[in-house]
């Protein structure tokens, strides 16, 4: 086990990011470290981990610290838990960035533990960590912020992505219930929850059970092609720093909400949206 840190830090403000070896969370990573944050980085992913925490920490000295952790296990975020806090007094921001996207197929092909998988990377893990921290921040005289990342897909659902999709819907259930329950308990803590839509990070990289390659292609393709991760952790930090609770950093994503919430209030039947569109065309191609 490694850490890059000061022995303990005192003045400054502290976020905790897991997920923070690529993608979104690396960005919001190093958004943070520009301004002047201590930034706790948390990833199952060890050895990607070090490569980026050694990297920031040559260019921000003294202003990080790097903790392996899986977050579906409760043991690994206790022991994240008591390091975080020799580490700091205080945390102002924890950012429950990391996920998977498991398998891209229909429900009835995906095996169940893939799903079971998924779940417990997205919803249960996030749950961890919140169980975990909650006291910490209740305790603290400052207000802090938990910000939960969700999808589009939390927004609307579509073809082969049953598993992603129900993890992101029940991902803004809990930051709702979250958000209500601290508020009647007049608790310090505000919430956040983010609704991108397709960034370019290596989250299709893990992906299983393909429905077929030159499908997947199409898919990492337009991954690649599409907001870089910097520019949509700018946005999150943004409108954290304004509380903002629903935070929709692409336009289209808009629609789809609100296509989706007319279908259902008309009971028609699921729209038909461009993603879904999109998806269906990628299928398609051979
Ligand atoms: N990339 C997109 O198009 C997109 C769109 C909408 C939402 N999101 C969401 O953004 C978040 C970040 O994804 P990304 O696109 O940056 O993907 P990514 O794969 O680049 O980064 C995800 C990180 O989470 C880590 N991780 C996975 N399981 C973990 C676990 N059990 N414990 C600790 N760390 C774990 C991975 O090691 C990885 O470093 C995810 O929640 C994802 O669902 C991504």
């Amino acid at each position: 086990m490694f850490f890059y840190s000061i022995a303990r830090i005192n003045k400054m403000s502290v976020a905790l990011i897991t997920g923070a070896a690529s993608g979104i969370g690396l960005a919001l990573t190093t958004v943070y470290l520009e301004q002047g944050v201590s930034v706790v980085m948390v990833d199952k992913d060890e050895s990607k981990l070090h490569f980026e925490s050694a990297r920031l920490s040559t260019l921000f000295p003294n202003q990080l610290l790097a903790i392996p952790c899986d977050i579906t296990k409760s043991e690994e975020v206790a022991a994240l838990k008591v390091r975080t806090i020799q580490y700091t007094d205080q945390i102002d921001w924890i950012y429950n960035n990391a996920g998977i996207i498991g398998s891209i197929a229909p429900v009835w092909d995906i095996n169940i533990d893939n799903i079971r998988q998924v779940l417990e990377v997205n919803v249960l893990g996030m749950i961890h960590i919140i169980q975990a921290f909650i006291p910490l921040l209740i305790q603290q005289t400052q207000r802090s912020s938990i910000v939960n990342m969700a999808s589009m897909y939390a927004l609307c659902a579509g073809s082969l992505m049953s598993a992603y999709s129900m993890s992101k819907h029940a991902v803004l259930a809990l930051s709702e219930s979250l958000h209500f329950d601290l508020q009647r308990l007049q608790h310090p803590i505000d919430v956040s929850i983010v609704f991108p839509s397709f960034t370019d990070t290596s989250l299709l990289s893990k992906t299983t059970g393909i429905p077929n390659p030159t499908f997947h292609e199409s898919l990492k393709s337009l991954l690649a092609h599409s907001r870089p991760a910097a520019d949509v952790a700018h946005h999150i930090v943004q409108e954290v720093s304004q509380k903002k609770f629903y935070i929709l950093p692409d336009k289209e994503v808009k629609g789809y909400c609100e296509e989706r919430t007319r279908s259902i209030i008309l009971q028609e039947n699921p729209h038909r949206n461009n993603i879904e569109q999109l998806m269906n065309s990628l299928v398609k191609r051979k």
